[in-house]
This record gives structure tokens, C-alpha cells and sequence, in this order.
């Protein structure tokens, strides 16, 4: 779906035979098993991408699918600045192939109380870090989505202030289960999704895996995030997925994993404990929600 190539192909495709093309996905080849994918029930690929948090679309998870079709992910580059040693702007296709394409297979939590469990494809976000080379004085790393008031309806609505800003500590950030990311089912990513480059965060509530990243900047103190901003006493920077600390308005002891009818109990760091708890020893996660 990404990609002026794929565009131009499909488009081909779609003289040649509409009816069959027009919804074909670019797939991706040489995707790696992880070991750290969960042999849970897989979500339903329709359900993954007609139900979706995209507020630069639409506050109304049935329309991102629709509004984000023709939304261009090519030409598309990522800048990188902030505490580096070299400031750079990278073609997303030069991104893409930096390290084989892994499918993850990830429980993902929303802040809301919904999950899914999705083939997300990509490789660790370390890989992009180690390339982009920060100096020792960068402490974190924020991601910017695009501004696009042409493309994105929803950012001439004030709900949140654009762009979308999120960011991790940077020793969260090198951690192997972070994941930048690219595609999901094997395919491109679909444009509701992220794409062309998201970041997918197991541990943490969904709200900080940012889409269509134009933006990776290091910095010494912590970045600002958009849900913070808007609510700081409802939405952290930490985020971590945590049934012992409710949102002021709800519980999060349970959550509703979307096409099954009964709430399940929800895990602490989403089950992802044995990879992510030492990265908080000492902290009261009370306070760093
Ligand atoms: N990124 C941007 N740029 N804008 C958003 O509104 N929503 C977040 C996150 N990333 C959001 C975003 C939230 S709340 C969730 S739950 C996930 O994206 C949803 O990802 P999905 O639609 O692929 O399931």
C-alpha cells in the first residue's frame, strides 16, 4: 500500500483487473520469526485496521481506514537531530533497510481498555539509535508524527496540539522489545496504522507507539508527550501498562481483547515483565504513570 513503486504498481494492477487489485498490499519479503512473539490468538487483520486511534484523521475509530486511503507516504524522510553526532534527514527507504524485517507478534493495550495481539513487522528501534550515533548527553529520544493540515483532517481540530509528540528514556528506547515499524501481516503497513514508520512499545499503552514518524530527536530532559500535555493528570510520560494504577476515569484491571465478549485481567507491563521491569527498579510507578 506504502510506496510511490507500490502506487505506481498497483495502478497498473488496477487497469489490468480492478476488481481484484484495488485493495492489494505491497508484501514484504525475507520477514524473520522473533522469539519474542506471543502464540496467542492473532487479531483479525479487518478488525486491526477499522478500529484505530488516528486523531490527525478522525476521533472516530471506524474512520481512519477511509479518510487515511490516499494518504502519501512517499517521498517521505525522517529527520534526526537533536544530540547527535552527525544532524541528518533520512529517505525512509534507506531506513527500511537497515536490519532484516522481523515479524513481532505483540499483545497491544490500549489506555482505553481494548487490546489486540498483531503481527507487527519491523526490527528493534536500537537499530535505527546505534546508526543515528547520540552523544553521551542525550537522555531521550522524542518522535514527532507529520503535520500535514492538507493530508490530516483532524489536526484542524484542536483536540490535542499538533503534531503528535511522543518520546522514552533512552535506555527504554535501546531496549530489544522496542520496536520501529514498518509493516503488520506481512504486508506494507496500512496507511491507519502508521505508516510509513510507527513505533510499537508492548509494555506501554498503546498511545505511545507515534505513527508516521517524521522525526527522531535526542535530547537531555524529558520530551513533552501529546496525552500529557492535554491531560497531565490522566496520561504520563511513562505510560507502562499497569492493572494496579487506574486512569482518574476508569479501572485498568481489565481489558477487553476486540472480538471476544468477556474482559480479561489486564498484566502488569502487558505481560512483558521478564524484558521491561529492571528498566524501573526503584521507582514508584504511582507516581511515573
Ligand atoms: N499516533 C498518532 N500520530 N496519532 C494518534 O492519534 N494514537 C495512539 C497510537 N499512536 C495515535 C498514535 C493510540 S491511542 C493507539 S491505541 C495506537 O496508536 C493505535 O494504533 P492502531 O490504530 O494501529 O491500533
Amino acid at each position: 500500500m506504502a510506496g510511490a513503486g507500490a502506487a505506481i504498481g498497483l495502478g497498473l494492477k488496477r487497469t489490468i483487473s480492478p476488481s481484484t487489485t484495488a485493495l492489494a498490499a505491497n508484501k514484504i519479503d525475507g520477514i524473520k520469526k522473533s522469539s519474542f512473539s506471543t502464540s496467542e490468538t492473532i487479531t483479525p487483520a479487518k478488525d486491526v485496521t477499522h478500529y484505530n486511534n488516528y486523531y490527525e484523521f478522525s476521533t472516530e475509530k471506524t474512520e481512519p481506514a477511509e479518510l487515511a486511503k490516499n494518504f502519501r507516504t512517499r517521498p517521505w524522510k525522517v529527520k534526526i537531530d537533536g544530540l547527535v553526532e552527525k544532524k541528518q534527514e533520512l529517505d525512509i527507504d534507506s531506513i527500511l533497510k537497515m536490519a532484516p524485517p522481523e515479524e513481532r507478534i505483540y499483545r497491544h493495550r490500549c489506555v482505553e481498555g481494548w487490546s489486540i495481539v498483531v503481527p507487527w513487522i519491523g526490527f528493534s528501534l536500537s537499530e535505527l539509535i546505534k546508526r543515528a550515533n547520540p552523544t553521551s548527553k542525550a537522555k531521550y529520544v522524542e518522535f514527532t508524527t507529520l503535520f500535514d493540515l492538507n493530508q490530516m483532517p483532524g489536526q484542524r481540530r484542536q483536540v490535542l496540539d499538533w503534531p503528535y509528540v511522543e518520546g522514552l528514556r533512552m535506555d527504554e528506547a535501546m531496549n530489544p522489545l522496542a520496536l520501529l515499524c514498518f509493516g503488520m501481516y506481512g504486508e506494507d503497513l496500512p496507511n491507519q496504522d502508521g505508516a510509513p514508520l510507527r513505533i510499537v512499545l508492548p509494555w506501554k499503552y498503546g498511545f505511545k507507539s507515534a505513527k508516521a514518524i517524521v522525526r527522531i530527536r535526542f535530547v537531555e530532559k524529558e520530551p513533552m508527550n501529546s496525552w500529557k500535555l492535554s491531560a497531565p493528570n490522566e496520561y504520563g510520560f511513562y505510560a507502562n501498562v499497569n492493572p494496579n494504577v487506574d486512569h482518574p476515569r476508569w479501572s485498568q484491571a481489565k481489558e477487553r481483547r476486540l472480538g471476544e465478549f468477556l474482559k480479561r485481567p489486564t498484566l502488569m507491563f502487558n505481560g512483558y515483565g521478564d524484558q521491561v521491569a529492571s528498566l524501573y527498579s526503584g521507582m514508584d510507578l504511582k507516581k511515573n504513570y
